[in-house]
């Protein structure tokens, strides 16, 4: 008796075992995009010498991926004593947000969150700042870095 309860024990456990690396299996399939991790590509955004001398400019990035066009924005800053590139993602619930000269914040459209020049949070449910994207420039050339 002790035998058998040992043997349903262990079928039930291999059947287990086995439906759990069908789901992994399956998932890689299915959701391989998921699953593979993204990798930094530099993008060319324009020369040195347009880069803002103090302010705000909104870039697109044209690529491909997956065989399809992709189309991503970003804000180049130059505070005066810093220059780097955000993300446009708000920290809340992920729209884009956009630059607002006159009041010289990043507002989100979507549930008011605002974000000052460096992209730190100063209003609204935004829980952390807006994201730092990758810059460098080369030989005169200023590039990018977006994970694809
Ligand atoms: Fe930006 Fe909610 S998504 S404030």
């Amino acid at each position: 008796m002790v035998r058998r309860e040992f043997l349903k024990k262990i079928i039930k456990l291999a059947f287990t075992i086995l439906i759990l690396l069908w789901g992994a299996v399956f998932s890689v399939f299915v959701y391989p995009s998921r699953i593979r991790k993204k990798s930094l590509v530099f993008h060319y955004i324009f020369e040195e010498d347009s880069l803002p001398e103090r302010g705000v400019r909104q870039v697109v990035v044209s690529f491909s991926k997956d065989g399809r066009k992709v189309r991503s924005r970003a804000f180049i800053v130059n505070t005066g004593d810093e220059l780097f590139a955000l993300s446009p993602v708000c920290s809340h619930l992920g729209c884009l947000v956009n630059w607002h000269r006159p009041k010289n914040r990043f507002l989100c459209p979507c549930h008011g969150g605002q974000y000052d020049m460096r992209g730190n949070v100063i209003k609204g449910p935004p829980p952390a700042p807006l994201g730092r994207l990758p810059l460098r420039i080369e030989g005169g050339r200023v590039f990018i870095g977006i994970r694809v």
